[in-house]
């Protein structure tokens, strides 16, 4: 069979169909299961949402309570896990996490059952128990006990409880709820996309799972609300951002929290972490001088972006505002891409349960430009 084109970094290619999430860059829209991002985020918790992602239908008012309750009964963590988080507390969050992960399955019969039930029965459990993995390795490397799970709050509340052993204002826990739900899906991303390949084997989902918590972590994919953060520290104040940005630029740096593979105006995602940062900025639980600075960075940045890339749209991404909403709700630099583990959880189960039923195994081709016919020395 004749090689096709090669689509270097696959762009353009389209590699399955999915009912889950829709991106559309030319128009800024992301739709998450029939409803649009702005809709759902914020209207329905973590849990409604991720559950509608899983069964195709967002549960009716009367089943929210049953289903938060299920999910809440999974939270806690095995003696194992937690060992394996005291083992890498001094590790970056995201690396606790994958190693965490990849025992999530330790209590069912059959990890190996990847029929619809099997599967989710593990996504309950990956969606509960990654905040508390991330709330228990924040405590490990401060030298504190882990704090265990509380059933009475919901998925955020608890998570933010977990972590700095009391409850949390409402508006904290709605910030980081809404941010869960806005980054729960989006398309065939990187760490999705691995997911789909390692599912696409018939292998199971605690694998699928871990494999895409390595795909996240990478700056280009999850790992850039940090450097946004470092970024606004380092510019100080809105008169110097113009310079700043332009040196990073010479320097052959990209400004991290703009420009997107498939977005070419601005991410609506952005859009809603946008407004949950003003809300928080409002609400006093953040530092209201570096809402107003990153506003102003924004401006500046898309600016001199078009300058220094004419025509090649360079829009704010989730990233960005990630940064604030997450800064704003305590939580710090080295733990965001572990937050965005947990909300995007939501929507790699529910891929991972799309691609066994589809049964297909994902087996690209490659085109070889190495040498030929090579003879090895006699030795
Ligand atoms: N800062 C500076 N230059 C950027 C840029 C940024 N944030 N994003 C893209 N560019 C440049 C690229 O280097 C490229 O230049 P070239 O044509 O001279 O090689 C050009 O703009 C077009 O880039 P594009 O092909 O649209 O980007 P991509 O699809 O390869 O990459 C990202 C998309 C997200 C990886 C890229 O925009 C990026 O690195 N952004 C910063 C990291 C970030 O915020 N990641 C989170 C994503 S949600």
């Amino acid at each position: 069979m004749a090689i096709a084109t090669v689509s270097k970094g696959l762009e353009g290619v389209v590699a399955t169909q999915t009912k889950l999430s829709m991106v559309d860059g030319q128009a800024g829209e992301l739709i998450i299961g029939g409803y649009d991002i702005g809709e759902i985020a914020g209207k329905a918790s973590f849990e409604e949402a991720a559950t509608m992602l899983w069964r195709g239908s967002l549960p009716a008012k009367e089943e929210v309570p049953g289903i938060k309750k299920e999910l809440a009964g999974y939270r806690a963590l095995r003696p194992e896990t937690l060992e394996i988080i005291k083992t890498a507390r001094n590790a970056p969050p995201i690396d606790a996490l994958r190693m965490a992960c990849a025992t999530l399955s330790l209590d069912v019969s059959n990890p190996n059952d990847i029929s619809p039930a099997g599967d989710l029965a593990m996504a309950k459990r990956l969606a509960a128990r990654f905040p508390t993995v991330v709330a228990a390795h924040a405590r490990l490397r401060q030298g504190l006990e882990p704090i265990a799970p509380r059933a009475d709050l919901g998925l955020a509340a608890n998570f933010l409880y977990m972590v700095f052993g009391e409850e949390p204002h409402p508006a904290a826990a709605r910030a980081l709820d809404t941010y869960w739900v806005t980054v729960i899906d989006h398309g065939m991303n990187a760490s999705t996309f691995t997911a789909r390949v390692i599912a696409s084997t018939r292998s199971d989902m605690v694998s699928a799972v871990t494999g895409a918590v390595g795909a996240l972590k990478g700056p280009l994919h999850g790992g850039a609300p940090g450097p946004v953060l470092d970024m606004l520290v380092d510019i100080k104040s809105e008169d110097r951002a113009e310079a700043w940005l332009k040196k990073e630029l010479e320097a052959g740096r990209r400004v991290m929290g703009f420009g997107h593979r498939v977005y070419k105006v601005r991410d609506p995602r952005a859009e809603v972490l946008a407004r949950t940062a003003e809300e928080m900025a409002g609400a006093d639980l953040h530092n209201r001088k570096l809402y107003e600075l990153a506003r102003a960075v924004e401006k500046t940045a898309l600016r001199v972006l078009e300058e220094h890339k004419p025509g090649r749209n360079l829009k704010t991404n989730v990233e960005f505002y990630t940064a604030l909403v997450l800064q704003s709700v305590g939580l710090l630099p080295d733990q965001f891409v572990a937050m965005f583990a947990c909300g995007r959880v939501g929507g790699w189960c529910a891929h991972v349960m799309e691609q066994h039923a589809q049964d297909r195994l994902i087996r690209p081709q490659s085109e070889y430009i190495g040498p030929r016919g090579l003879k090895v020395p006699k030795r």
